[in-house]
């Protein structure tokens, strides 16, 4: 059984924090970009002692960069080497080279645990590709990760144990503020079309709301100031309120005032539907993506 990460929030004595080290898993990531960075970062930031964490890289510049920002790190080109005496492995790279990096794996222990960050990529396909039958979780990351404000969509399969899946969690938390579990793998394709695109849809408003602002007189920078802190701070009022979001909106629309007049010409043009038929057009689509990446030629 691997070990779990523990919640550092309360700082140890140095002869405890180290006891606690000893219990962490050595975490190993094929492909060092930036998910990778992120990850490490977060769990670098969260206590994670550096030398069970590792990395391949093939690019000598990426991993340079990489080997300046974690000099405590392993780092090697060799993916067989990365993988070796790790407890967790973190499939990091773009989803085009994973067939191939996954094939070329060859693992010793059945017990390690494999989690794939590649968009779109089925954990049926992974199976079929790696020559061990090892436990593996798909995880659908957000861009706001990179900066330690994800949400994160995981699905394990059927031989991920319970102490792995704390694993998981501690890991996807050092970058993800919503670490959310599903039981079933086509869920992960909702969740591509909530959190994994969800991003796009609020830049687009917002620019569509600086642009609005600016035609309304307003310096490009004045309209872009005042969009993103509204955003910021509406998002922060839904999370941190008792008030659901239509119970929120009612309580900002007085009857005949401003916002009400935004809000009929909004709902007139159908905003609703056009939402609505967006993320089903994602949904759609990363279904579509995940058949063409795990097909065989
Ligand atoms: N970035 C995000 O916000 C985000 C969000 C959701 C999901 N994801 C998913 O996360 C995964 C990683 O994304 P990313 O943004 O971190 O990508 P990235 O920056 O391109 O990182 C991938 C890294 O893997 C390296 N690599 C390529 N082939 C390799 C091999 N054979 N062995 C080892 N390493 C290899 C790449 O090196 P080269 O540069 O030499 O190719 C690159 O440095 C992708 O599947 C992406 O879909 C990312």
């Amino acid at each position: 059984m691997i070990p779990t990460i523990q919640d550092n929030s309360n700082p140890q004595a140095s002869a405890g924090a180290t006891a606690l080290s000893e219990n962490k898993p050595v975490i190993a990531f094929i492909g060092a970009g930036n998910m990778a960075e992120a990850v490490i970062g977060g769990l670098y930031a969260s206590g994670h002692p550096s030398t069970h964490l590792r990395f391949s890289e093939p690019f000598d510049a990426r991993r340079e960069y990489m080997e300046s920002k974690f000099p405590q790190c392993m780092s090697t080109t060799d993916n067989n080497k990365v993988i070796d005496g790790a407890d967790v492995v973190i499939l990091a790279v773009k989803p085009q080279v994973l067939r191939q990096v996954v094939s070329d794996l060859k693992f010793t222990d059945t017990n390690v645990l494999i989690i794939s960050i590649a968009a779109g990529i089925k954990t049926e396909h992974i199976l079929r590709w790696l020559e061990t039958p090892q436990p593996v979780v798909r995880c659908m990351p957000n861009t706001p990760a990179l900066i330690g404000e994800g949400a994160v969509g995981l699905y394990a399969t059927e031989s991920v144990n319970d102490a792995q899946r704390d694993t998981t969690v501690g890991i996807m938390s050092a970058v993800a503020k919503r670490v959310m579990w599903v039981d079933k793998e086509a869920a992960i394709d909702t969740i591509t079309a909530m959190s994994g695109s969800g991003p796009a849809y609020y830049f687009l408003f917002m620019e569509a709301m600086t642009n609005a602002g600016v035609a309304a007189g307003l310096t490009p920078e004045e309209a872009n100031d005042l969009t993103v802190q509204t955003c910021l701070g509406a998002a922060k009022m839904a999370q941190q309120s008792e008030d659901d979001l239509a119970t929120l909106r009612k309580k900002v629309t007085s009857p005949n005032g401003t916002t009400e007049a935004a809000l009929k010409t909004m709902e007139a043009a159908n905003i609703r539907q056009i939402i609505h038929d967006g993320v089903f057009s994602a949904e759609r689509r990363s279904r579509e993506i995940a058949d063409e990446m795990g097909r065989d030629q």
